[in-house]
């Protein structure tokens, strides 16, 4: 499990080993929009502030995967113990 720290709301959601972030976001009310949820469509690409995300989508380019600035928060989790997103 890790944590996403939300900077513009000011919360913290704690992701477990069996939910997406995705599942935990929009399950602790977070305004997120999804469709494929299988890292393809790229609705739900959200920015990255601070720490490693664990990249598992095939929508973003591996070079912008490599710059850890936004992830799939559909499929993709955290490589790092926090992640602090731009939500
Ligand atoms: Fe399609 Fe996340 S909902 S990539």
């Amino acid at each position: 499990a890790f944590d996403v720290q939300l900077m513009r709301s000011g919360r913290t959601v704690r992701v477990g080993h069996a939910q997406t972030v995705a599942h935990a976001l929009m399950s602790a009310g977070v305004d997120l929009q999804t469709s494929c949820e299988q890292g393809i469509c790229g609705t739900c690409v959200t920015r990255v502030l601070a720490g490693i995300p664990d990249h598992r989508d095939s929508f973003l380019m591996p070079e912008e995967q490599a710059a850890n600035d936004c992830f799939t928060p559909c499929c993709s989790r955290s490589l790092s113990p926090t992640l602090v997103l731009d939500l």
